[in-house]
């Protein structure tokens, strides 16, 4: 499992509340329960005062005189049955209920001693309260039932469970929101660099991220800078690479087929063919990669200007219409205005790299259709032929550079399409694939944001 930032912090936070939660919990109903016990025992102490004050000691003898209705109005309690039992100094039962008379330790006088006895199968709470008779001392025991305790007890719990669950549950959220805000600056970063394409190495802009990530995006961006830097200087080799070799390249195809035309040994001809078809390859692959280059420096240096796509249409109609009749296409042009804001040679070789490939692969006998036209406030240059056109899985690869499809014609590398699509993309265009009419063929469509 992939170790998660969010998950860590989650359970560094979460875990000590696992364990302070329950003690808190504890605490709190021992807080809420302990004045309550207190106070139902000073009840019960009270209770055995007020029946102290029925035993009088007269002539050597404990009398315990109490009416009827005033033990009718003390043992009065709407929840709790209550007992009472006065002992003399040598154990012997004076007065009250003798339920009561269990073993007890004495007491002082004065003294109170709280109890719980378990008495005929059910528990009392008892205090046993120490009160002078002559020169001795007495007991008065007081006990009563846990209804009322019980209730409260019950009470106190569910009041500690209610609070520690809203406290917990708050606390959890809380903590989840601020993860979730405190993580957000990450997911700024993540966002901007998947909004990226692979070659941009502008440097993240991210005023407000927290100190502690202003270390990270400084060193991301120092890399954005060197990479950008090497980059340059790689495209900058490829270019002047691609410039340098055009020109011997050029001197050798023109040689190459200067030396066909002239008077040669018939064992020569064959190859002398392949020395011409070779420098052909050479010469229009340096021509391509000049192109890549170009169109990777033009991304970032070129002032575009306003063209219209009906123009660059026109030129390649011009261009190609004799090339394609040689070779048995029935090239047309739709050209309506479709204006744009561009490079006019690179879009040139952009529509010629269509043109071409529609020459070469979609095969003699084919028809070729060139449209220039604004399509729901896009600029649309499209090419479209009647050949075999690209099974829908090669489609994407096809744009990638060096991918030539099972069936490709002629002695290309692969290069044009990602070319399209390189001039494509500095346009901010996009680039779709698709069948042509009656789902035959191919459809090369490039859409460009139209300007007015
Ligand atoms: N109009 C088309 N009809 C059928 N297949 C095509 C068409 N255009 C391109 N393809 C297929 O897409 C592949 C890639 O085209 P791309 O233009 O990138 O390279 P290429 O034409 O093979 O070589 P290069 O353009 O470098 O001379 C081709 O090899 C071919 O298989
Ligand atoms: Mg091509």
């Amino acid at each position: 499992m992939t170790s998660s930032l969010k998950r860590q912090l989650l359970l560094w936070l979460l875990l000590p509340m696992l364990i302070i939660t329950p003690v808190a919990a504890s605490l709190q109903y021992w807080l809420v329960l302990s004045p309550a016990k207190l106070e139902f025992d000073h009840q019960l102490g009270d209770f055995a005062i007020a029946i102290a004050s029925f035993l009088k000691a007269k002539d050597n003898r404990l009398r315990f005189e109490m009416t009827a209705e005033t033990e009718h109005l003390l043992r009065t309690d709407q929840l709790d049955k209550e007992f009472f039992l006065v002992v003399g100094p040598s154990g012997e039962i004076i007065a009250g209920d003798a339920l009561l008379d269990t073993p007890e330790k004495e007491v002082q006088a004065g003294e109170f001693r709280y109890v719980d006895r378990k008495i005929n199968k059910r528990v009392l709470r008892m205090v046993v309260y120490g009160v002078p008779c002559g020169q001795h001392v007495c007991q008065i025991r007081i006990a009563e039932t846990l209804v009322k305790r019980n209730k409260v007890q019950a009470q106190a719990l569910i009041t500690t469970l209610i609070s520690i669950l809203i406290l917990s549950l708050t606390t959890m959220g809380v903590m989840l929101v601020a993860v979730q805000h405190g993580l957000k600056p990450l997911q700024d970063i993540r966002n901007q660099l998947a909004q990226r394409s692979f070659d941009d190495m502008r440097a993240l802009e991210l005023p407000h991220a927290p100190s502690e990530l202003k270390p990270l995006i400084s060193t991301l961006n120092q890399m954005f800078k060197r990479l950008d830097e090497a980059s340059t200087v790689q495209k900058a080799f490829l270019a002047d690479a691609a410039h340098q070799l055009r020109t011997p390249l050029t001197a050798l195809q023109t040689e190459s087929e200067l030396a066909l035309l002239e008077p040669h040994p018939a064992s020569l001809h064959p190859t002398l063919e392949r020395l011409h078809h070779s420098a052909c390859r050479a010469g229009k692959l340096a021509n391509q990669f000049l192109m890549i280059a170009r169109a990777d420096n033009d991304q970032n240096s070129v002032k575009y200007s306003r063209i219209d796509l009906k123009e660059i249409g026109a030129r390649a109609a011009n261009e190609w219409s004799r090339r394609a009749f040689s070779s048995g296409i029935d090239l047309g042009f739709q050209l309506e205005s479709a204006v744009v804001k561009g490079q006019p040679v690179l879009l040139q070789e952009l529509l010629s790299n269509l043109i071409h490939n529609s020459i070469e692969h979609a095969g003699n006998g084919t028809r070729v259709t060139v449209r220039t036209h604004v399509l729901e406030r896009k600029a649309i240059l499209s090419v479209e032929d009647d050949g075999p056109g690209i099974e829908e899985g090669d489609r994407q690869k096809v744009l990638q550079r060096f991918f030539r499809g099972g069936h490709a014609k002629g002695f290309g590398s692969g290069l044009g399409l990602a070319i399209v699509n390189d001039i494509a993309r500095i346009h901010n265009a996009k680039v779709t694939l698709t069948t042509g009419n009656n789902d035959k063929g191919l459809l090369v469509c490039v859409a460009f944001d139209c300007t007015a």
